[in-house]
């Protein structure tokens, strides 16, 4: 992201004044999908793409907030119990409100924000955005005594209560605590969790978006999710004696105690994520011992999870994946939430360049229009630049 041009904006919008810069990361996830709001593990990294925000403190009660992509401009009182109604003046919003239920006196500002994550991709532009302005709000108004995981927390908050999506904390945690070169296996039972580093010789990632644009506000997502809850309730009323709150603590002979009681689609989807919470273990051992074709393995077995029994992929994500495979490409599946976005694949450097030129014709021979792109490099979590 470059910072002058954010300058720039807000020097222009702001009548020449300057305010402080933040920034904070996309992610990718190597493997783990849909097993976060089931207590299961994910292995995300942050990336180095994501947003940049300059703000300054205005004296007053009000918020001015300019998104320089979106050419959009909104403002409201930090007291405003409605908010913004535009989507990305409601994650500012929401992120103000939680930072004021901590106890926070948030102030008005002005802030120019802009970013070089791709929207709609899969790899979290909005806790991006969520965690630069938990930042920001901390340094500003909170002489940064708000923890990072109290960050992290008010991110999936604003998700939940101000924008309608009922995600886990996997994005906003990524976003947070990323570091430099490491993926992270977080425990989303615990909330424990554990860096790796993550510099394979000979392989690269890549993700491959296919410009889908996936759109989690609405049912299909929080749909899953009340699968997942409901069968976890079918095992628990059979297992008082056992404390079960989600998926994670159940067994596959649990899963099949309640193969009659729950339906054959939300027992579909419980199957998936039970084997995903299996697939994230098996990957870390792989990791440890160096074993990028197991890591690999693993991979192709999520997607195929992910498509036929989680139901959230789609014809593009499906192709990328077969083009992948068709390849030689060690892993690869779909990323994210779902319903488009991005594949993310594991690619040995020899056959990097061939992959990427293939993925990129046969794309655009059978829909039209190119793929977009997207080399991974793992960086730092959400900071302030200045
Ligand atoms: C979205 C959500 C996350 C997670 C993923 C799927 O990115 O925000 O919490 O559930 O989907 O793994």
């Amino acid at each position: 992201m470059d910072i002058e041009f954010v300058r720039k904006h807000f020097a222009k919008r702001f009548n020449g004044k300057q305010g402080h810069v933040y920034f904070s990361p996309g992610r990718i996830n190597l493997i783990g999908e849909h097993t976060d709001y089931n207590g299961g593990f994910v292995f995300p990294g942050a990336v180095t793409c994501g947003i940049m925000a300059e703000v300054c403190p205005n004296a007053t009660d009000t918020i001015r907030a300019y998104a320089i992509d979106l050419e959009a401009y909104a403002q409201w009182s930090v007291n405003d119990i409605e908010g913004p109604k535009d989507t990305w003046g409601r994650y500012i919003y929401g992120m103000i409100r939680e930072f004021q239920a901590l106890g926070v006196k948030v102030g008005g500002f002005d802030v120019a924000f802009a970013g070089d994550v791709p929207l709609g991709a899969g790899m979290s532009s909005s806790a991006a955005l969520e965690v630069c302005f938990g930042v920001a709000l901390n340094d500003l108004f909170a002489n940064n005594t708000i923890t990072t995981w109290q960050i992290a927390l008010a991110g999936q908050a604003t998700e939940h209560k101000y924008v309608g999506v009922n995600c886990g904390i996997m994005d906003q945690f990524a976003s947070a605590f990323g570091k430099k070169g490491q993926l992270m296996r977080l425990d989303c039972n615990s909330l424990e969790f554990e860096y790796y580093p993550f510099a394979p010789e000979a392989y690269k990632l890549v993700l491959i978006n296919t410009c889908v644009k996936h759109e989690l506000v609405g049912s299909p997502y929080n749909d899953r999710r009340c699968s997942c809850e409901r069968v976890a309730k079918a095992i628990a009323a059979k297992h008082g004696e056992r404390k079960i709150n989600t998926l994670r603590d159940c067994t596959w002979q649990d899963l099949e105690e309640v193969k009659a009681e729950v339906s054959a689609e939300d027992m579909q989807r419980a199957t998936f994520v039970l084997g995903e919470k299996d697939r994230v273990l098996s990957v870390c051992e792989a990791l440890q011992k160096g074993d990028y074709e197991e890591v690999g393995k693993q991979m192709y077995l999520t997607h195929e999870g992910l498509s036929k029994d989680y139901e959230v992929s789609c014809e593009e994500l499906d192709f990328l994946n077969k083009v992948a495979k068709d390849c030689g490409v060690t892993g690869s599946r779909m990323m994210g939430g779902g319903f488009g976005g991005c594949t993310i694949n594991l690619v040995k450097d020899a056959l990097y360049d061939n992959f990427v030129q293939t993925a990129i014709d046969k794309f655009k021979a059978q829909y039209g229009k190119e793929p977009q792109i997207i080399p991974v490099h793992i960086g730092d979590g959400g900071h302030k630049i200045c």
